[in-house]
């Protein structure tokens, strides 16, 4: 029985409680968002920016580094290697045996793009060059307008034919373009409009030579021209409109992990994304590629203004991601990171009259931008963290007293360890990945939250992620609970952004995520739907209800129906000889391995034998299930020896 007390109001729910959250994860913004259709265009991924050797302990960088590093927790256990497929990734030889192909540094198109590729044209005649396979391959649609660019370098002793040409799986041109390369000594830039007649999803890219020599390639970048809102440089359009559906009241940028980089030394800047695209470095991040920052602050600050949404940004505090390296600035350093964020602040709202406003005009866009919030920094904890938020907090708040704060402030819950040292909160960003039906059996975890701390609960990130396969309809009937929670406490929480939005499902870093794309299409999951679904139906106010059950215990249940389910949060480990007790007796025992070769194995290949199984869904917790059995059967204990020793 429900009775309704609608004469007894309870909290506000916050207009603002549904924000996006977009990370440089899974490709969401190379390969994905961004609309760039040519991998590696400026062939810089190969050279692995972080230092590839560690010696004596200590890591080193083979980019002189721009900060003094203090690594004061060592190398941990969990570093992790990165992989580097050649050194020049997504391209190869065209008739390898008349070719060949090399990395270099000499005469560099610019500072900040140092290499670019030699190609040497062994004999006149031989039609060959390089090929580029696109983002997992070039999709091209017929009567789609593609805008095509490259440099080619000569010492002014080569001329002759080049072939631009997309080509199709088997072999056969779909689209051409002749050039003649100038007799210049230096660098020139050669561009083309191709239209084409017909699709073809797995096109690859070639450039061929015909006339013996050596030149170099750089920058090579093959546009469709209608993106989103048709902004040059843009976003595929399919993404970002669902992305705009969603109609978020904020969306953050970007990151996530991605901002903390892998040490110090790689975290991502925002002035090395803004712009003249051939001269933006390219970022190295924890998920294991390249992004180029084509999608770089510029273009994220256009597309909150765009979908109406207010921009999140979230800097990197000089301290690197923790399960990486935890390297870190210390001393008069910090102060350059501090200055950065209010550089970013500047740019985006300050007017043309400023350094940065001028900057922002100068790239086409004289009016601020709609920058509400920033946080500082990203799942940082700790005191350093605390001690450090506070030095941000107070250079941003008393220079841009409009600008809301957001404190990383723990995951799954508020980290008094961290909290101790911070002097004052605005909003504190909990993160919270959550098993199926967590939230069902924790509606009123926000109900006992302080509410005499003064700030505001942003849940930066939510989803359910562990026991839903890659998202199910169970996930989205616990996303959906999870939401009812935050908005029975909307004078609490007043911000949420679900993560991760968007997955190239050709490299996924992350198991359940809202958007799946590849190169020629794009899916949303369910929970995509129900989070649009309460955004749009977004209640005002909570009004004071009873519910009345008349079979208590059932109910319980009927919400466990289909099974019951254990949980760790324990990373990397293996687990064997499981046992699930009953009132002191083992009921099931059994035996199941994980293969946690590296992060991106952690997501399959649980085995689990008779009649239970288990699923490892989001890359940090084990997830043992027994279908057909309900909670009243069981007292569970799991019982399990750890192989690793983690
Ligand atoms: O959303 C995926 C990752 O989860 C984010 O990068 C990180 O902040 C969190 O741990």
């Amino acid at each position: 029985k429900i009775s309704i007390h609608a004469d007894q109001f309870g909290a506000k729910v916050s207009p603002t409680l549904h924000g996006a959250f977009f990370e440089e994860i899974s490709h969401g913004g190379e390969g994905g968002l961004y609309a760039e259709l040519i991998q590696n265009r400026g062939f810089e991924d190969s050279q692995v920016p972080l230092g590839d050797t560690i010696k004596d302990g200590k890591l080193i960088p083979p980019r002189t580094p721009h900060y003094s590093i203090d690594n004061g927790k060592g190398i941990s256990d969990w570093w992790m290697p990165w992989t580097v497929k050649s050194d020049f990734p997504a391209w190869s030889a065209v008739n390898s045996d008349d070719v060949q192909l090399s990395l270099t540094d000499k005469n560099p198109l610019n500072s900040a793009t140092p290499h670019s590729l030699q190609i040497e044209i062994k004999k006149d005649g031989a039609i060959t060059g390089v090929q580029n396979e696109g983002f997992w391959g070039i999709n091209i649609q017929k009567g789609e307008t593609y805008l095509l660019k490259f440099y080619v370098y000569t010492d002014g002793n080569y001329d002759g034919k080049a072939q631009a040409s997309l080509v199709s799986k088997n072999g056969s041109n779909l689209l051409n373009k002749s050039f003649t390369i100038t007799r210049k000594k230096g660098w020139v830039l050669y561009t083309a409009e191709l239209t084409s007649t017909v699709t073809d999803p797995k096109a690859h890219f070639e450039l061929t030579f015909y006339k013996q020599g050596t030149i170099q390639l750089d920058f090579v970048s093959l546009f469709p021209k209608h993106t989103f809102k048709n902004r040059p440089n843009g976003l595929r359009a399919d993404l970002a409109q669902k992305i705009a559906d969603l109609k978020p009241s904020f969306l953050r940028w970007p990151g996530g992990c991605f901002v903390e980089g892998v040490n110090i030394q790689s975290a991502p800047d925002w002035k090395e994304t803004i712009g003249p695209v051939e001269s933006r470095k390219s970022t190295f991040s924890v998920w294991d590629y390249y992004t180029s920052n084509g999608f770089g602050y510029d273009e994220y600050l256009r597309y909150c203004e765009d979908i109406g949404a207010k921009a999140l940004y979230v800097f990197n505090v000089g301290i690197s991601c923790e399960m990486r390296s935890g390297t870190y600035v210390t001393g008069d350093t910090v102060q350059q990171y501090i200055q950065s964020a209010l550089d970013a602040i500047s740019y985006a709202i300050d007017p043309v009259t400023t350094k940065w406003g001028a900057e922002r005009a100068k790239n086409g866009h004289p009016k601020p931008y709609p920058l509400e919030y920033v946080e500082v920094g990203n799942e940082q904890h700790g005191e350093l963290y605390g001690k450090r938020y506070n030095l941000f907090y107070n250079a941003i708040h008393s220079k841009y007293p409009q600008i809301k704060i957001i404190a990383n402030m723990g995951i799954g819950d508020v980290d008094p360890n961290t909290l101790k040292y911070m002097d004052h909160v605005q909003y504190s960003d909990e993160h919270s990945y959550k098993g199926a039906y967590w939230s069902m059996a924790n509606y009123n975890h926000f109900d006992s939250y302080p509410r005499d701390k003064g700030w505001d609960v942003y849940v930066g990130e939510y989803a359910t992620n562990n026991g839903v396969g890659r998202g199910n309809i169970i996930a989205s009937l616990s996303d959906a609970v999870y939401i009812m929670g935050m908005e029975k406490n909307g004078d609490l929480v007043t911000m949420s952004s679900y993560a991760p939005l968007l997955v190239n499902v050709n490299d996924e870093d992350w198991p359940v995520n809202l958007i799946n794309f590849d190169n020629e299409k794009s899916f949303a999951r369910i929970s995509y739907y129900m989070l649009k679904m309460m955004n749009e139906n977004k209640p005002t106010i909570n009004i004071h209800s009873d519910v009345k059950l008349e079979q208590p215990a059932n109910v319980l249940n009927d919400a466990f129906k289909g099974g019951i389910g254990l949980a760790t949060w324990d990373t990397h480990s293996e687990y064997k000889d499981i046992e699930i007790i009953q009132k002191g007796k083992t009921v099931y025992s059994s035996d199941f391995i994980n293969h946690p070769d590296e992060w991106k194995g952690l997501r399959g290949d649980w085995r689990i034998k008779d009649s239970a199984y288990v699923q490892n869904a989001d890359g940090a917790q084990t997830f043992a299930y027994l279908p057909n059995h309900s909670l009243s059967d069981y007292t569970l204990t799991l019982k399990a020896r750890k192989l690793d020793g983690y």
